[in-house]
């Protein structure tokens, strides 16, 4: 009599089929924890800078959106110009654009910026106002912009880059015509506005110690004992790898922290001179390192934004003449691993969290095995700066041995396999892949190598 399978017996031998399927190829190591993750783990939060032009770019908005980043700070759509570009006539389109993505993406909005001296309307800036004039145009913008954004932001950079460099106010509309109370007005403007905002105030160069950053902690001191209403204080960290590190900048965040503000990294970018070269990345992987780790130890300090995330958005090309390089994630969407390992690293992060530790490549390998040999293929990925002919090396724990590879020069010395690209696939620029693969015989187990070397160096 015909056997007939039901239902029940079908699924048992799916079951098996998807088991053995599952045992006959092996995954690629897991995914790690984001850079966000690992902030949270920690209390704080880790984001990106963004800005509305690339929020079209799906490749980007993919990463922005995909869980690395729990923050993100409008680049420039919550600025004067673009929300009060004539007078009493806000536009928030812009602004509006960011703040949805964040909302759609789990991440919150550090709203930047209400008070600076740059980008600022002609309206504002030609007009001859009063004192008066000037503190009524203040307080209805911060009312009207906080106000619209009430309740949809953590934290507003009201005041941005009050200081010069010797530690003086900044002769600029604000203070010119209103002298320093304009920060107090502000802050009192931004509180009435948006009772649940931290409010920020926010400058550059004054990460570590010196005159600028010895003004801004002076100032923080008398608004807290005027009562002025401060949360933060934003420290922006664009650093650059030819200026050095700035000198205790640990210290520097807990003597703010001790004032009884909150502080957080707000723009944090690591600039070099181009062309970059390994000294140039390595010096700039531990300047991230040692922002994240500074404020990893200092407990009100908040969080870390980076400003964007890719050196294909960076502001640091056009703004600073020769130089850029200054972001975690190169201009094809690729993170540096040796710069992404050292903040996921200081994160308290393994290191291996996709950025490779020191590794400049990527390998994916799988097997077809049929029980007494097996079929290796290999997706090999060029994670560092472009290379021009490669050895990849890994090793067997088991009696494999070499039959036939291809798509390379594949040999076998014991345990130890080595292959060395073809004519045809030796050139990988960054983020390029190759695939290869050769066929084994064994006896025993058959157990996949689980560390793989380029160059010398080890991949993921
Ligand atoms: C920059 C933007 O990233 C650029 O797109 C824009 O052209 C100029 O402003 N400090 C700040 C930021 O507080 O607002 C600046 O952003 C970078 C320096």
């Amino acid at each position: 009599m015909p056997s007939r399978r039901g239902p029940v017996a079908v699924l048992a031998l799916l079951a098996v089929l998807v088991t053995v399927l599952a045992a006959l190829t092996t995954p690629a190591a897991a995914a790690a924890s984001t850079l966000n993750q690992l902030a949270r783990a920690q209390g704080k939060y880790f984001g990106s800078a963004t800005d509305n032009p690339e929020l079209s770019d799906g490749a980007y908005t993919a990463i922005l959106g995909g869980g690395e980043f729990g923050s993100t700070t409008p680049g420039n759509s919550m600025k004067w110009d673009a929300t009060e570009p004539q007078q009493n006539q806000f536009s928030y389109a812009q602004g509006d654009a960011v703040v949805d993505f964040a909302d759609a993406h789990d991440m919150m909005v550090r709203a930047h910026t209400l008070v600076w001296h740059n980008q600022l309307p002609n309206w504002l800036t030609s007009g001859n106002w009063s004192a008066p004039q000037l503190t009524s145009i203040l307080q209805n913008h911060i009312a009207n912009v906080a106000g619209h954004y009430k309740g949809e932001v953590y934290s507003w950079d009201v005041v941005n880059e009050p200081f010069n460099e010797d530690g003086t106010y900044r002769s600029d509309l604000w203070y010119n015509t209103l002298g320093s109370g304009y920060i107090a007005t502000a802050l009192r403007a931004a509180r009435a506005a948006d009772p649940n905002a931290k409010l920020y105030i926010n400058d550059y160069n004054t990460e570590g110690s010196g005159a600028k950053s010895d003004a801004m902690y002076d100032l923080v001191k008398s608004l807290k004992a005027q009562g002025v209403p401060i949360d933060g204080v934003g420290f922006q960290a664009h650093l650059a790898v030819q200026y050095g590190f700035p000198s205790g900048m640990q210290a520097n965040l807990q003597r703010f922290a001790d004032l009884g503000v909150d502080v957080a990294i707000t723009e944090l970018d690591v600039r070099m001179e181009l062309p970059a070269d390994s000294a140039k990345v390595a010096t700039q992987a531990t300047y991230y390192a040692n922002v994240t780790k500074a404020c990893m130890a200092v407990a009100r300090c908040v969080g870390i934004t980076i400003w964007d995330y890719t050196d294909k958005y960076s502001w640091v090309p056009g703004t600073f003449s020769g130089q850029g390089s200054a972001l975690p994630w190169d201009e094809n969407l690729n993170k540096k691993p040796s710069v992404y390992d050292a903040i996921a690293t200081a994160l308290g992060g393994s290191g291996d969290g996709g950025g490779g530790g020191t590794a400049n490549c990527e390998v994916a390998y799988s097997t077809n095995d049929w029980g007494s040999g097996f079929t290796a293929n290999i997706t090999l990925t060029n994670q560092g700066p472009a290379i021009s002919g490669w050895t990849l090396k890994y090793s067997y724990a088991g009696d494999q041995r070499l039959s036939q590879g291809w798509s390379g020069t594949w040999s076998q010395s014991g345990k130890d396999v080595s292959v060395t690209n073809a004519g045809w696939n030796g050139t990988l620029t960054t983020g390029a892949s190759t695939s290869i693969g050769a066929n084994f015989t064994y006896s025993g187990s058959n157990t996949a190598p689980t560390a793989f070397t380029l160059n010398g160096t080890t991949c993921d």
